[in-house]
């Protein structure tokens, strides 16, 4: 009888089995199982039956200083933890339309210059992508370019000519494996392609990007399958309706993560912002009660940011509680932290929080900022307009020290600013030298008393 190529693996428990059913017998799991390939398509090596014995090493010994191909465009570099790693694979993922498209079109015309790159679009025609480049002004950069899906077609072709340096694959979702019966976009195909793209990648020594498309729930089609089999995640994401862009490092063995880049989208493609901060204050209306500026860190870079509040009656029985850029839970907490510990009551009111500029803040060190634009909405009194805010917020109304507060105080006075609001420090000898007047805040309860608030424990009305 002639081998399967395939085989029904759940996702859960591991089982396989020859056809397809919609509950794993083993698990009991429903809609868990997933076609996958029973045998590569370019198998290197030998079979386990006739395996090779492997040589072991010892832990030390030489190894090369790895070569690193930079773009040149800074802002990609320093996501990418300083440069490409040849043989390394490279995951972009974001939402449709964020742009890519556009970024790795840019990337792969840098490169161009220094080796030889393939871009194989599976999404857009040669002529789309021709267009594209002329409007990016780099369409004479040496890109080979080509439209293709079939990922044995995309292996012969990388295997045949001499070795690429780099190859950009747009979209893996596009991208389908001829043994398999699954549509592309699947998670068994979108698996089985980039298992195949990544070993030539791994066996050639050229870098590969797939590009994946992040579907509705926010993760990279297949269930996270990718972001294990490549080396770097990154992921490009902004607000529609904004220009910024922000290509973030969520994973990388060959460099630190949470690192950001920051773009801007022009009518000629993406430009770097190389200064995000001034970017993101740049239409900051210092005077307004609801608002504080917060000096965030991301990565080794310190960015601030505007973050908004605003708190209105609300006509319904439960109040809404929205937040853009932040963390629900974390509004939630701080609210009931304000509650019981500062006895300023939110409760009947309709709170609005938002990060402007369509930045995502991750880091809890925004806590105190948040807290103060919420308190500062309430009192209807502005934050003092030259002063930057940051600390952790704890359930009992403490705040909290946060990491590299030099680093945010030096960007914050670099800025103009002459103040902050921050967490009592435990290292004073730096304070003597910092740029700014600090006005260390130890319990939440004094922020509110500072922004005009009461904080005795009677309730506070909305
Ligand atoms: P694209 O790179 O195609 O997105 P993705 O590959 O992530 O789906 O970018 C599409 C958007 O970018 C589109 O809405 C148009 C916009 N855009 C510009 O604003 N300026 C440009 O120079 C280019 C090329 C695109
Ligand atoms: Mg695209």
């Amino acid at each position: 009888m002639a081998k399967p190529h395939t085989r029904y693996v759940c996702q859960s428990c591991g089982a396989s089995s020859p056809k397809w059913a919609g509950r794993c017998e083993s698990c009991g799991a429903w809609n868990s199982i997933v076609e996958e390939a029973a045998e590569a398509l370019a198998p290197k090596g030998q079979s386990a039956k006739g395996g090779r014995k492997i040589d072991f090493v010892e832990l030390s010994g030489p190894s090369d200083e790895l070569p690193r191909a930079v773009t040149g465009i800074a802002e990609f570099d320093r996501v990418c933890g300083g440069g490409l790693i040849p043989g390394s694979a490279i995951l972009i993922g974001g939402d449709p339309g964020i742009g890519k498209s556009t970024l790795l079109l840019q990337v792969a015309a840098r490169l161009a210059a220094k080796g030889s790159t393939i871009y194989i679009s599976g999404e857009e025609s040669i002529d789309q992508v021709r267009l594209r480049a002329k409007r990016l002004k780099v369409d004479q950069a040496k890109v080979a370019l080509a439209a293709a899906t079939s990922v044995r077609d995309v292996l012969a072709s990388l295997d045949s000519t001499d070795r690429p340096d780099v190859v950009v694959i747009d979209s893996i979702q596009t991208m389908y494996v001829d043994t398999l019966d699954s549509a592309p976009g699947t998670v068994a195909q979108v698996r089985a392609s980039a298992q195949e793209l990544i070993r030539l990648a791994k066996r050639r020594g050229f870098v590969v990007f797939l590009v994946g498309h992040v579907t509705k729930e926010g993760v990279i089609a297949g269930p996270r399958v990718l972001e294990h089999m490549v080396d770097t995640v990154l992921y490009f994401e902004g607000e529609r309706g904004h220009h910024f862009r922000i290509l973030r490092a969520v994973k990388n063995r060959f460099g630190p993560t949470d690192e950001i880049g920051v773009f801007e989208m022009t009518d000629r493609g993406l430009a770097e912002v190389s200064n995000p901060s001034a970017l993101f204050l740049a239409e900051r209306r210092g005077d307004v009660s609801g608002a504080a500026v917060f000096a965030g860190m991301e990565g080794t870079r310190p960015v601030l940011v505007e973050v908004q509040a605003l708190i209105a009656p609300s006509p319904f029985s439960t109040p809404r509680r929205a937040v853009v850029g932040w963390d629900t839970g974390r509004l939630a907490m701080i609210t009931a932290v304000l509650d019981a510990r500062c006895g300023v009551s939110l409760a009947g009111a309709d709170v609005f929080l938002n990060v402007a500029g369509g930045l995502k803040v991750i880091e809890p060190a925004a806590d105190l900022a948040c807290a103060a634009a919420l308190i500062s909405s309430l009192t209807q009194t502005p934050v003092p307009a030259d002063t930057v805010v940051f600390g952790e917020i704890g359930l009992a109304g403490e705040v909290r020290q946060v990491g590299q507060s030099d680093a945010r105080l030096k960007e914050a006075a670099k800025l103009g600013f002459s103040k902050a609001f921050l967490p009592r420090r435990r290292r004073k000898q730096a304070s003597g030298d910092a740029p700014l007047e600090l006005i260390e805040i130890d319990r939440l309860a004094e922020l509110v008393t500072r922004l005009g608030g009461d904080s005795t424990p009677h309730r506070k009305r909305a």
